[in-house]
């Protein structure tokens, strides 16, 4: 992180102690460090999905991955998840209650590299599959698609191993495309959203479900 940033988080963590000499005592130090394991077990599925990018591209000619996003929670969301469930706002129970701290989000080209991705990553002998929600096979009601995985992680730290928890969403462009604009219209304030809109919104997933079948198509005519 860099210095400003570093800042920036520091007083994020201060707001979610009852006071700022709470922040001084070990509490904080701890907090610290795991947020640091979670960011390592980012990076270390981030890593291997570029790892199964690579190889794919080389064995098909194309990349399965068109980008990867990865983000830790911020202390504030932390402090009011565990809040809302209650949960003790302490750093023993984000372990064990929080399991989208460190997230990341895979957007892949094809419905079928979705699938492929998740199974190559589940083989591996080091990931543990803890959740699966396939939200493709069986989308929300609002027409939400994707594929979440919590997974368990190891990070090698000098004289230890531990091991984390990392929630994975694998989706394509066009299911994300809708997720994040569908993201951006629910949070919008002071807008009461309508039956009408529920369906309009519904819709759109469908189309872009279809989008996604005809695109497959074409692809799989051009593999032939
Ligand atoms: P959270 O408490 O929000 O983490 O939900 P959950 O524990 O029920 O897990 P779930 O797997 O259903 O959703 C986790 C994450 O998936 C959310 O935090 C969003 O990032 C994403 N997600 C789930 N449903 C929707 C949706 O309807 N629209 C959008 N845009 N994103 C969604
Ligand atoms: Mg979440």
């Amino acid at each position: 992180m860099k210095k400003h940033e570093e800042k920036i988080f520091e007083n994020e963590i201060i707001s979610i102690f009852d006071n700022e000499a709470d922040y001084e005592n070990e509490n904080a130090l701890t907090f610290n460090k795991l947020m640091a394991y979670y960011r390592c077990a980012i990076m270390e599925i981030e890593t291997k999905f570029n790892v199964l990018n690579e190889e794919y591209s080389l064995q098909y000619d194309r990349n399965p991955i068109s980008s990867i996003k990865t983000r830790l929670k911020s202390p504030i969301s932390i402090k009011e998840k565990l809040e809302r469930n209650a949960f003790p706002v302490t750093t023993e129970s984000i372990e064990q209650n929080l399991a989208d701290v460190a997230g990341i989000r895979v957007i892949c080209s094809f419905p079928e590299d979705v699938y492929a991705l998740a199974n190559a990553l589940l083989r591996q002998d080091d990931i543990q599959l803890v959740k699966k929600k396939d939200y493709i096979k069986n989308p929300k009601e609002n027409g939400y698609r994707s594929l979440h995985l919590i997974v368990a992680v190891p990070i090698f730290l000098s004289c230890e191993k531990r091991i984390m928890h990392v929630e994975i969403q694998l989706r394509t462009i066009a299911m994300d495309f809708w997720a994040s604009l569908e993201h951006q219209i629910r949070y919008k304030k002071d807008t009461e959203f309508t039956e009408d809109m529920m369906k309009e919104l519904y819709e759109c997933a469908r189309v872009s479900a279809e989008l996604d079948m005809r695109m497959d198509e074409l692809r799989k005519k051009c593999d032939r």
